[in-house]
């Protein structure tokens, strides 16, 4: 009952994200797709939140840490909780704009080209405006990024789905997510030049895709297997944000709720999160 409100909201915006299957699938298997796509537990947001049990104790910086996404790329930092929930905790004082945490879901990727379509995986990238970008990996570097379609089509944007528990994210069948220290490679000095080196930022997320330890894309960086766990948002917070992006649609949009949705959800601008 308590998903009523979400799911006439999220109902809206399903029935304008294009679901495309080859037509030799046949008809069931589109329903099945149809109703894989409209799944609103699929599409409860939830944070990530990072569990490392290495020993090591370097690995203390990326253990209960939360994923923020910066510069195009995906980040672990240190986390604080305020009233219950997950928050970044900046590893420099003032960084502007604040650091973003993943705040996603899960959604077939729009592309006729991909038979069967993979399950993609969405998050916002800024409250305000509310954009949504997908979550890919580079296909040459095996690090994760965010971007529009257009950015993101030419590499690797699914299947991403959760454990059987429902509690991790996996990608491509299994959990091979790794933590590099994008500073390990170069000198101290050098790092703070970098964009994300004057903001502290130095573990970034990849994905073992040949499970061989990043072989041949490593560079002798520091790195840790991880945990990516899924913290989902209560009913109670995604409908206040949702209330929040619709008071904003109201008075940033001219045509209205439903012309917000029209658009496939990576090209969307705003309108909703
Ligand atoms: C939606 O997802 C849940 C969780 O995996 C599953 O139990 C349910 O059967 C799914 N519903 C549909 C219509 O696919
Ligand atoms: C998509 O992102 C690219 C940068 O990756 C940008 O150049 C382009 O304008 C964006 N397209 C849309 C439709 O926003």
């Amino acid at each position: 009952m308590a998903f009523v409100p979400l799911g006439i909201f999220l109902g809206g915006a399903v029935t304008a994200i294009p679901v495309v299957t080859g037509v030799a699938e046949g008809v069931s298997h589109q329903k099945k797709q149809n109703e894989e796509a409209a799944n609103e537990t699929r599409m409860i947001k939830f944070n990530i939140l990072i569990s490392c049990d290495s020993k090591d104790e370097l690995a203390d910086e990326v253990d209960k840490g939360i994923v923020v996404l910066r510069h195009n790329k995906v980040w672990i930092v240190p986390r604080e909780d305020r009233d219950g929930k997950p928050f970044p905790k900046p590893p420099v004082p003032n960084i502007e704009p604040p650091l973003h945490a993943f705040a996603g879901f899960y959604i077939q990727y729009p592309d006729d080209e991909r038979c069967p379509p993979e399950r993609g995986l969405v998050s916002t990238i800024s409250d305000d405006p509310p954009m949504l970008n997908w979550i890919y990996v580079d296909s040459n570097t095996y690090e994760l990024r965010y971007g529009n379609r257009t950015a993101s089509i030419q590499h690797i944007v699914g299947e991403w789905d959760w454990t059987e528990d429902e509690s991790c994210v996996i990608l491509e069948g299994w959990e091979g997510f790794t933590a590099i220290d994008e500073s390990s490679a170069m000198s101290e000095e050098e790092w703070e030049q970098t964009e994300w080196g004057k903001e502290g930022l130095r573990w970034a997320l990849y994905f073992d895709r040949d499970d061989n330890g990043l072989k041949g894309r490593r560079n002798k960086r520091n790195m840790f297997e991880v945990v990516l766990n899924r913290r989902l948002q209560s009913t109670e917070d995604q409908l206040k944000q949702l209330e929040e992006a619709e008071k904003k649609m109201q008075v940033k949009s001219r045509g209205g709720l439903k012309s917000q949705f029209t658009a496939p959800a990576a090209e969307r601008k705003r309108g909703w999160r």
